[in-house]
C-alpha cells in the first residue's frame, strides 16, 4: 500500500503532482493554514508531512501519529519543527536549502534599498495625488553605495547579501560564528565583533535562523549600540529582533528605519504599532517568493519526503546523525 501523506497547503509547480503518483496524498486546500486540531487530526493517520512555516511540528504532535516517518519542511528554515523530538523518533526532517538563497538575497536588497531611498512611501505620495513640483527636498533618503552594510549571519543568504553589496560599492562587516576568509578575499568582507558591527553599520541585515541562541539576537541594547539613523533589514525571523525594543527604537528616532520581511507574531497584528510607524517597510513574508524558487522548494520537499519514506538519507535533511 501506499504511503499516507498529509501536505499542509497547495503549493506551487509540478510537485504536489509528481507526489500524488507515488503516496496516498491528501493536500489541505484551505487559504488558511489548517487549525492546531485540524493538523494534529490529519497527522495522526499519516506516514509523511510536507509542513510549512505556520505549522508547528512538535512533542505533542509526535506523540500522536505514530506512524509518522517523514517531515519534510517547505522552508530553509525549521524553527517551527522541533528537531530533536522528531530525532528522538527517528523521523528524518527535510528542509529546502540552496534553492533560495539568491532570491532571498534579491529580496534583501529590494528592502535595503525600497527603505534607504523611500520607494513605498514614494509610490504612495505619487497616487494620493500630493506631487506638485520638482522639488530639492522632497523624500530625500539615505545613499547605498558608499554606505556600510552590516551582516548578521555570513551563511549562504548572508554571503549571497554580500555579494550584491559588493556590486553596489558598500564596505561589509560581518559577524559570524564561523570566519569565511575565502569571502574576505573574495568580497573584502570584514569579519568584527558584535559591538562594532552595530556601532559601525548603515544598514544593519539579519541572516541567522531563529534558535535559542539568535531569539532577540538585537535587542534593547543592541539596538542602543547601532549607529544613530541606521536601517535594519530582517529577512530571518521576527524572532531574532525583540519587536517591542525595536518599536521603541523607531519611535523615538534612535533608528532611521527598518525593512521587515518577518515579524513577531505573523501575521502582524492590525493594531501593532509599526503599522503606522512613517519609517518602516513591511512586507508578508516572502523573501523566497518568485515563480522558479517557490516551485524548486517544493520539489525539493517532495523529494525529500520520498526518501525518507523509502528509507534513505533525504538530499537535504536536518538530522542527518539518523543516517550514518
Ligand atoms: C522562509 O522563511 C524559509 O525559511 O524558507
Ligand atoms: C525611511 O524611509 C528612511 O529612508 O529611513
Amino acid at each position: 500500500v501506499r504511503p499516507r501523506v498529509f501536505v499542509t497547503r497547495q503549493l506551487p509547480g509540478e510537485a504536489l503532482g509528481r507526489l500524488g503518483g507515488e503516496v496516498d496524498l491528501r493536500v489541505w486546500e484551505g487559504e488558511l493554514p489548517p487549525s492546531r486540531n485540524e493538523l494534529l487530526a490529519e497527522a495522526a493517520h499519516a506516514e509523511g508531512l510536507v509542513t510549512l512555516l505556520t505549522d508547528r511540528v512538535d512533542a505533542e504532535l509526535l506523540a500522536r501519529a505514530p506512524g509518522l516517518r517523514a517531515v519534510s519542511n517547505v522552508a530553509v528554515g525549521y524553527d517551527n519543527i522541533d528537531v530533536r523530538a522528531c530525532t528522538d523518533r527517528r523521523i528524518p526532517v527535510g528542509n529546502t536549502p540552496g534553492v533560495l538563497t539568491e532570491t532571498t538575497a534579491d529580496f534583501a536588497f529590494a528592502l535595503l534599498m525600497g527603505l534607504s531611498r523611500r520607494v513605498a512611501e514614494a509610490d504612495a505620495f505619487v497616487r494620493a495625488g500630493k506631487w506638485r513640483t520638482w522639488s530639492p527636498t522632497l523624500l530625500l533618503g539615505t545613499d547605498i553605495h558608499g554606505a556600510t552594510l552590516g551582516i548578521v549571519g555570513l551563511g549562504a543568504i548572508g554571503a549571497a547579501v554580500a555579494r550584491r553589496a559588493r556590486g553596489f560599492g558598500m564596505r561589509v562587516l560581518y559577524v559570524s560564528r564561523q570566519p569565511r576568509k575565502d569571502l574576505e578575499a573574495e568580497l573584502g568582507a570584514r569579519r568584527v565583533d558584535k559591538r562594532t558591527l552595530l556601532a559601525e553599520s548603515d544598514v544593519v541585515s539579519l541572516h541567522v535562523p531563529l534558535s535559542a541562541e539568535t531569539r532577540h539576537w538585537l535587542g534593547r541594547a543592541e539596538l542602543a549600540a547601532m549607529k544613530p539613523g541606521a536601517l535594519l533589514v530582517n529577512t530571518a525571523r521576527g524572532g531574532v529582533v525583540d519587536q517591542d525594543a525595536l518599536i521603541e527604537a523607531l519611535r523615538e528616532g534612535r533608528l532611521g528605519g527598518a525593512a521587515l520581511d518577518v515579524m513577531d507574531p505573523e501575521p502582524l497584528p492590525a493594531d501593532s504599532p509599526l503599522m503606522t510607524l512613517p519609517n518602516v517597510l513591511l512586507a508578508p513574508h516572502i523573501a523566497s517568493a518568485s515563480h522558479a524558487t517557490r516551485g524548486r522548494m517544493a520539489s525539493m520537499a517532495v523529494d525529500n519526503l520520498l526518501a525518507a519514506l523509502e528509507g534513505r538519507r533525504p538530499p537535504h535533511c536536518v538530522n542527518p546523525e539518523l543516517f550514518p
